[in-house]
């Protein structure tokens, strides 16, 4: 087994990995404050099958919906109903099973450019807090739900990138992706994503063992740079953890 990291739960598959992410999701926004509950959602492949449970008979009556507002960590620069925005792939994931109301699902805006669209996602992010300033005492988001790249990038903030580094935007535009789809992205900034009570990386496959070796020995990658002002566990397969 390889060395993971800490607070990591090791589930024996990716069935497991998503039964017990829906679960954590539940419990976040069941237990959130006041009369709204907030969800960022990770996109890429990983979290399809998490979000398909959430819409499936044993979950489906347990999710408040009319409580839960769902936001995106990132985007593909791409039109909706392109095969590779997050938009596109979390609606298939849902599909109609999901009584998710349209004033609850924030896209983040990708017909104007990576610029405009960043700063047009900033204002939403920010009208939905209700202020210009994230405090660490009262968290933006219940559940940041993240994954991890081969190249160690998360979310869209990938290694040798400018918005790796930014802590002033709340949301950044980022022109050149460093892995595939090649296409500009739209990322939330990590003091963005750390605005939780509780970030959840979920992490399966052989594909991901090299990822996990470098993040454990210390090297200085973006998934690194994740933080919280809750909770930030790993749920990681036996597959990704050669376990
Ligand atoms: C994206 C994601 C990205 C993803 C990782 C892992 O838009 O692609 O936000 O950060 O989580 O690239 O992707 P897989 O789950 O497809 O391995």
């Amino acid at each position: 087994m390889i060395a993971l990291p800490e607070n990591t739960r090791l589930m024996d598959d990716a069935g497991a990995t998503a039964r017990a992410a829906a679960e954590h999701l539940i419990t976040q926004v069941t237990s959130a404050e006041g009369e709204r509950a907030a969800v960022c959602l990770s996109g890429g492949s990983t979290p399809k099958r998490l979000y398909a449970l959430l819409a499936s008979p044993g979950f489906v009556e347990r999710v408040p919906w009319a409580r839960v507002h769902w936001f995106f960590g990132d985007d593909r620069v791409v039109p909706w109903d392109d095969p590779l925005s997050n938009v596109r792939m979390v609606r298939e994931a849902f599909g109609h099973a999901a009584p998710v109301p349209p004033t609850h699902l924030h896209f983040i805006p990708s017909d104007e450019g990576a610029e405009a669209g960043a700063r047009a996602y900033e204002a939403t992010l920010k009208d939905f807090y209700g202020a210009g300033k994230l405090d660490p005492a009262r968290p933006l988001f219940d559940l940041v739900l993240l994954g991890l790249g081969s190249d160690g990038h998360t979310a869209s903030l990938f290694p040798g990138k400018p918005a790796v580094d930014e802590r002033a935007a709340w949301v950044a535009p980022v022109p050149e992706a460093g892995m595939e789809p090649f296409v500009p992205r739209i990322s939330l900034t990590f003091p963005t994503l750390a605005s939780a009570r509780s970030v959840l990386f979920l992490v399966n496959g052989a594909g991901k063992r090299d990822p996990l070796q470098h993040l454990a020995a210390g090297e200085d990658l973006p998934a690194s740079h994740a933080t919280s002002a809750g909770t930030l566990t790993w749920f990681i397969d036996r597959e990704a953890a050669d376990a």
